[in-house]
Formats: C-alpha cells, structure tokens, sequence
C-alpha cells in the first residue's frame, strides 16, 4: 500500500521540503508518496532557502529541484497522513481542513520523543539549519520506524 504524507511548515521554503526530502532518502523499499506544502503563500513557486539547501547537501540531500506551494483543501484527500513542524502549523492546518475529512494531523517531533524536542524550530529565522536538521533526522527515523511492516 502506497502511503501519501504530507510536510507543512509556514512557509514551506525551510523544514518542510527538509523533511520531505530526508524521509524520500530514507524510505528504502518502502511504497511512499510525500510532498510538501506551505500554510502561507509567501514563498509559492520559490526553491528552498540557500541556507537550507547547502546545509541539506553537504548531509547527501538534495533539496534543488523542490519548489514552494499553498497547502489546498485537496490535499485532506489526497494524502493519507499530514505531519506539520510546529504547533502553529497544526493549528494553522486545523483551521484550513475542509469539514468532513478525518485525515490524521500529526506534529513530526511526536515521532522523536527521545529528543525532548516539542517542534523543529524555524531555521529560516534561527539560521541554525544544522540544529533543525538534526531534529528532522530524527524524527523522520521514528516516523518511518512507525510506518515501515513488521
Ligand atoms: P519554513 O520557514 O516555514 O520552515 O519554510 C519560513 C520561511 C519563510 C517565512 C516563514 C517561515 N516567511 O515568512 O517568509
């Protein structure tokens, strides 16, 4: 079974497409559709922040060919699973679910509790892209330890 997941952040410029692009290295063999989106549309059609990009890179991952986007009402359909980076972000995508969809919202450190972490601070601000990709890392192991078969 194909799963589709979804990574929200703010702006979808910084930790989301991050996040999106550390599990697609991860999911060896595992049937996985993943994107990214924005709660804001700022940065819509824009590749990620260079800070990111770099910093992704010099882990082996590449973010250049990822391009912003608006989170839409579609999405709660399309995808099985939406995973947000900060508690605004699961507000924000609360406030944006269409009625009538059950599409589980979850907040990505909940998959890294060992980190004491309570979100993936924001690196486009913080400038900390190392400290925020750490988390990512993390957090994409547990996510991925959670939906892989027994
Ligand atoms: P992100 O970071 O949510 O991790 O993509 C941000 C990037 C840009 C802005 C906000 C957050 N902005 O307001 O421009």
């Amino acid at each position: 079974m194909t799963r589709a997941i979804l990574f929200v952040c703010l702006g979808n410029i910084c930790r989301s497409p991050s996040a999106e692009a550390v599990v697609r290295a991860r999911a060896d063999g595992l049937s996985l559709s993943l994107d990214s989106a924005g709660t804001g549309d700022w940065h819509v059609g824009e590749p990620p922040c260079p800070g990111m990009v770099r910093a992704a890179a010099a882990r082996g991952i590449d973010l250049s060919g990822l391009r912003a986007r608006q989170i839409e009402p579609e999405d709660f359909a399309r995808f099985d699973l939406i995973i947000g980076m900060d508690p605004s972000n699961m507000e924000d995508i609360e406030a944006l679910r269409p009625p009538g969809t059950s599409t589980p919202a979850r907040l990505f450190t909940d998959y890294a509790p060992e980190t004491g972490a309570s979100h993936i601070p924001d690196a486009y601000f913080t400038r900390d892209y190392e400290g925020a990709l750490d988390l990512i890392e993390a957090c994409a192991e547990g996510l991925l330890r959670e939906i892989a078969p027994r």
